[in-house]
């Protein structure tokens, strides 16, 4: 009903709207005043921080896509080997796992049948599983060794949003701590992450409050047939996502690629008029992957593409090749994905519900998959 859906006219509306609540509750009591975290309610022996020696990453889907992003962050600030790999293939190939792997299983429902198998397949060859769950009580936090909890609250809208954008800071929790449980090289940078941490649900709603232009640009394209997503380093996974949305909610082809990947392929596919939407890294502190991407979106830009860039407020080099901007706050670059992935979701739904679909209950999805 209309009362249920908090006055908006789909649940994913009202589940995009909350993501600022649902990144707060999931900081709640997790975020030390003096820059350390508390993790205690995971019920994993602190020892098994110490004594793992790399990091496995399971998950389905979206799950996956936080799931990229957590290497980015575990390996950059706990300098711990991370590798992430779609449930469905893990225990169909032969993955090298002992007592001193962690696995991570990522799964909103915590039922993903993939996601299980591949926990079950890891605890028989001694790992340990820590599961990442929006769902109290779910089977795969049952079957996992420990579990921390996203408290984004129930999502209806099958598309993940709001328990997507609790998923990046359940990762983030994890990364951070364990670097500081280990020790790690970037100690300031991790005491400075875990204070900017605490700003991130005014930022996306920051965000959110600037989505108009973006529903418009959803709008513009909803004949189009093809959208393509560009991103690097952890605007990659965001590339991915992006795709994924609109795949899932407006039925059309979308394909996230990794920048630096374009001149070996993709770039063939740009023509004129190609909606491209472009995830740039931060501007502040100008990365060298900032400079990259800027000249991949010149080249895609001289070959004809609609290009809809996304960028840190103030990134005044990519306003020439930006047929729509989307400017973004600016937040630490590991941390980019919870500002950047917002305008995507919001994208995708405006996209989908201009070719009257309906974004609560796309064709042939459902929201927890428990068949294999
Ligand atoms: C289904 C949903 C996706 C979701 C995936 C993994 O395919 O349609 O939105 O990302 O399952 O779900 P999980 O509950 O394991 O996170």
């Amino acid at each position: 009903s209309a009362a249920e859906k908090g006055g908006y006219d789909y649940f994913m509306l009202k589940e995009i709207a909350e993501q600022p609540d649902a990144v707060a509750a999931t900081l709640l009591g997790r975020l030390g005043r003096d820059g350390t975290l508390t993790l205690d309610e995971t019920r994993l022996d602190s020892r098994v921080f110490a004594e793992i020696d790399k990091i496995v990453v399971v998950a389905c889907g979206s799950a996956y896509h936080a799931g990229l992003i957590a290497k980015y962050a575990i390996e950059h600030w706990a300098g711990l080997p991370c590798e992430v790999e779609l449930a469905s293939e893990f225990r169909y190939r032969d993955p090298i796992l002992d007592r001193q792997s962690l696995v991570i299983a990522i799964s909103q429902s915590g039922e993903t049948l993939d996601t299980l198998m591949a926990v079950q397949h890891a605890r028989e060859m001694g790992a340990r599983v820590l599961a990442i769950c929006n769902t109290l009580g779910a089977t795969i936090p049952r079957e996992s060794d420990a579990v921390l909890y996203t408290r984004a609250g129930p999502e209806i809208g099958v598309a993940a949003t709001k328990t997507f954008l609790t998923q990046l800071v359940a990762v983030f929790l994890v990364a951070l701590y364990l670097a500081q449980s280990r020790g790690t090289k970037y100690g300031d940078e991790v005491a400075a992450v875990v204070r900017e941490l605490a700003l991130m649900p005014g930022k996306v709603a920051a965000v959110l409050d600037t989505m108009d232009p973006v529903r418009a640009i959803a709008r513009e394209l909803a004949d189009a047939s093809t959208v393509l997503f560009l991103g690097r380093h952890v605007g990659y996974p965001v590339a991915l996502e992006g795709a994924l949305k609109l795949k899932e909610l407006a039925y059309m082809h979308a394909e996230g690629f990794a920048a630096g990947e374009l001149k070996h392929g993709p770039i063939a596919l740009i023509e004129k008029g190609l909606p491209v939407v472009v995830v740039m890294p931060p501007y502040v502190g100008r990365s060298v992957l900032h400079d990259k991407l800027l000249a991949n979106l010149q080249e895609i830009r001289a070959r004809g593409a609609f290009t809809i860039v996304v960028a840190e407020e103030g990134d005044e080099a990519v306003v020439p090749y930006a047929d729509r901007l989307v400017p973004i706050p600016a937040v630490p670059t590991l941390l980019q994905p919870l500002v950047a992935i917002v305008p995507l979701q919001v994208f995708a739904c405006e996209l989908a519900v201009a070719r009257g679909n309906d974004v609560d209950r796309p064709r042939n999805l459902a929201k927890s998959v428990t068949v294999e």
